[in-house]
Order: C-alpha cells, then sequence, then structure tokens
C-alpha cells in the first residue's frame, strides 16, 4: 500500500521521516506487504530533500493514483485542506490529519463521507500532539460515560506561563523567547488568543459527549492580559494559573465548553505540567479521573501519532467503526455566561477599606489574597462560586477599577 503526504511542513517532513527512520517496523506492524510513501504534495519547493522525486505541486497526481490508499494531510487551515481530504475520502482513500483547525470546523462532515465510503478518517495528532488521547477516548475509556475533560492543550501559552511563573518574565519578554524558538504558531493571536486550544477541547467535547460542538460555541479567552501580579496571587492562593480548555456534561443532555486562564490547585496533576507540555485530565463515571501527558507540539512527536493512524489504517482498510461523533443539535452548549465557577478579582483601589466594603455589599464573604511586594493601592480577592451572568452584573456596580477577572478552579 502506498502513502501520500500533502503539506511538507514541520510535521509533514517530520511524518517523512518517522516513515523512513522506523520503517520495517512500521511496515511489519501495518500488516501490509509494504508501505511506501510515495508522493508529496507542497507548492513550494525543496531541492535539495531527500524526498525530492516525490514532489509534486498537483493534488490530482494523488487523487487520481489509485495505488495510493492512505493520505497524510498536514497543510493545516480549512481550505484547500478540507476539499483536497473530502475529495481523497470520496475517492476511497483514508486519510489521516493532525490538522485541528480542519477538524474542529469540519470533522462530522469529513467523518461521514468517510463513513459513506467505508475507509477511516483519524486525527489522533490533532490534540495534544503525541500524547495518545483521541484513541484511548474512544477505545479504552468507551466503558465510561465522560463527565468532564479539562486540560493544557497549548504547549505555547504553557511555555509563556511557566516562564511567567518560575522566572518572573513578562508576557511580551516570553512569547518573544517563545517565537525564537518557533513554538507559537505564525501568527501567534492562535496561541496566545486561545484559539488553537478552542479548536482542540471543540474535538475532545465531540468525541467525548457524542455531538459535534463548533468554535464559535466555545467562550474563549486567552492570556494576553495575565500580569506578573495575578501570577503572584495565584502562588498567595497556593497554585498557578495555566490556560485551560475544559467542557462538561450536564444531567439535562446539555454540555458546557470553554477556554480561559484559570487558577489550578498546586496539588492538582495539572499545575506541575510545564514548559510546552500538555495534559489532559478525563473523568470518567467509571474509571475516575486518568490524566495524559506528554510533549504537545512539535515534530516527531506530533509524527509519532500521525504515523501510528497511518498503521491503524493500513491495519483496518475498512473503516474503523463507531468513531467519531454525531452533527450538532440546537441548544446543545450551554450559554457562558450561565456557568458557574468561584472567580478571582483583582483591583485598584485608592480606599482599601471603602473597596472591601463594596466587594462584602457584592459578593458577600470573600477570600482576601495577598503576597509581599502586592502594590499598595491593589486588592485581590476570589469570590463565591457564582454564575457569570450574576458576576458580571455584580462588578459591573463596583465602585473600585478592576485589573483582572480570573476563574478558578477546583483541580
Ligand atoms: N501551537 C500549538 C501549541 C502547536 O503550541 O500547542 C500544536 O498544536
Amino acid at each position: 500500500m502506498n502513502i501520500a503526504i500533502m503539506g511538507y511542513g514541520v510535521v509533514g517532513s517530520g511524518v517523512a521521516e518517522v516513515l523512513k527512520k522506523n520503517h520495517a517496523s512500521i511496515v511489519k506492524r501495518s500488516t501490509q506487504d509494504s508501505l511506501e510513501l510515495t508522493r508529496i504534495l507542497d507548492l513550494r519547493d525543496f531541492p535539495d530533500d531527500e524526498n525530492e522525486k516525490l514532489f509534486t505541486k498537483d493534488f490530482k497526481d494523488i487523487l487520481n493514483d489509485d495505488s495510493i490508499g492512505i493520505v497524510v494531510e498536514t497543510m493545516g487551515g480549512v481550505h484547500p485542506a478540507y476539499e483536497f481530504v473530502l475529495d481523497c475520502l470520496k475517492a476511497g482513500k483514508s486519510v489521516v490529519t493532525s490538522n485541528k483547525e480542519l477538524v474542529a470546523a469540519k470533522g462530522y462532515e469529513l467523518l461521514k463521507a468517510a463513513e459513506e465510503k467505508n475507509v477511516n478518517f483519524l486525527f489522533e495528532a490533532s490534540v495534544g500532539g503525541g500524547i495518545p488521547i483521541i484513541r484511548p477516548i474512544s477505545s479504552c475509556l468507551a466503558a465510561n460515560e465522560i463527565d468532564e475533560i479539562a486540560g493544557i492543550l497549548n504547549g505555547t501559552t504553557n511555555f509563556i506561563l511557566t516562564k511567567m511563573i518560575n522566572e518572573g518574565l513578562t508576557f511580551d519578554a516570553a512569547l518573544k523567547i517563545a517565537q525564537e524558538l518557533g513554538y507559537a504558531e505564525r501568527d501567534p493571536s492562535a496561541d496566545v488568543e486561545g484559539k488553537d486550544a478552542c479548536r482542540k477541547i471543540c474535538i475532545l467535547a465531540s468525541l467525548c459527549f457524542g455531538n459535534h460542538v463548533y468554535p464559535d460555541e466555545v467562550y474563549t479567552e486567552g492570556i494576553t492580559k495575565i500580569t506578573l501580579a495575578d501570577v503572584e496571587y495565584a502562588k498567595a492562593w497556593g497554585g498557578v494559573i495555566k490556560l485551560i480548555g475544559r467542557a462538561t456534561r450536564y444531567g439535562d443532555g446539555k454540555i458546557s465548553a470553554m477556554v480561559s486562564p484559570a487558577f489550578i490547585q498546586g496539588h492538582s496533576q495539572l499545575a506541575g505540567v510545564d514548559d510546552v507540555f500538555n495534559a489532559i485530565l478525563v473523568r470518567g463515571d467509571a474509571i475516575g479521573d486518568v490524566v495524559f501527558y506528554g510533549r504537545g507540539a512539535g515534530k516527531l512527536p506530533t509524527a509519532s501519532a500521525v504515523v501510528a493512524d497511518v498503521i491503524d489504517c493500513a491495519r483496518h482498510t475498512v473503516r474503523r467503526k463507531l468513531f467519531g461523533w454525531d452533527d450538532s443539535i440546537a441548544d446543545y452548549v450551554v450559554n457562558y455566561l450561565d456557568i458557574k465557577h468561584p472567580f478571582f478579582v483583582r483591583a485598584k483601589a485608592a480606599d482599601i477599606e471603602a473597596a472591601k466594603q463594596s466587594v462584602s455589599a457584592l459578593f458577600g464573604d470573600v477570600q482576601y489574597l495577598t503576597y509581599e511586594g502586592a502594590a499598595a493601592d491593589e486588592i485581590g480577592f476570589i469570590t463565591n462560586t457564582v454564575a457569570q451572568r450574576e458576576f458580571d452584573e455584580k462588578i459591573a456596580k463596583a465602585d473600585f477599577e478592576v485589573g483582572s477577572v480570573i476563574r478558578v478552579t477546583d483541580y
């Protein structure tokens, strides 16, 4: 069986590298007589590349080649990746992708197209890079009703926050280092504004809860407003700030899903996840909590997951049954304004006592936090659990100047 790669960037070239490096064991595990990379689609030229002879700029060279049974899509973006993947599936080829933007936007349609042709559409690498998470949820945890899933889903923002927490660097200084090290996406807003984590929680929520969740249904907040003062208040509380993507199943068949920075307790398994590492906590009704940890980005870790999917496609030339989810349904994802949390608030207050009276009048008993070196005209406190809508109404009435608002988790 032959393989093609569409998109020879970091991940695509990593896939070619892993296929070559571990060729003998990969072929053996695939149960095929042979498994060869025979085509690479990319509009760029790679004159000195060892795979030079395999390149084409014409998608039809892959689509119309019947010897190619598995196509790897590592182009990124929704278009033209969607059209190419759909055409490949319709032509009876299995497709493997690492493209979270594509799966979050078009996963249901592509899964359906794969089902119609009895081929596979697999995307293990789209969430958590090299961490096994899609297959464990769909197979190993299949006995459970999943109640909640929460994770550090973006390596770049985790790297930035780790630098802020451990080295006292500002957000801008830490972002610069992340860019220099090549961690941040081309457009860093996909990482720092939480869009990348949003796409990943959409995929996880769709898989865990059974209906497609689209990015525009998920309230998303990034880390650009997090300050070193916030980091210190979190330490004083006994935890750290992490960018968390989370989704919860409610008893009435609805779910919530959101991405935001959050206070995480110091003893949580998510608190010790540093640098570019990712971790995903899955809470099942039979297993309890299980945490998946590892390299969430990078050439070879991501290629590891892609090639595993390729091997799976080679082993199962007809579609793996019961892999995927149903179409989206109206009013399935609850309005984020109805989601309840405790909130951390940092505020400027010329008159601290007057501000505390205002806090009590609005929120009742709260937990005040302070740290050595805190500004004299600042207060930090954590409210009781309250719906976002109620919190927003109350904080709008405050007669102190709100600096930061960060949600507080119980994990
Ligand atoms: N930019 C992403 C991250 C890459 O930092 O996690 C992997 O999706």
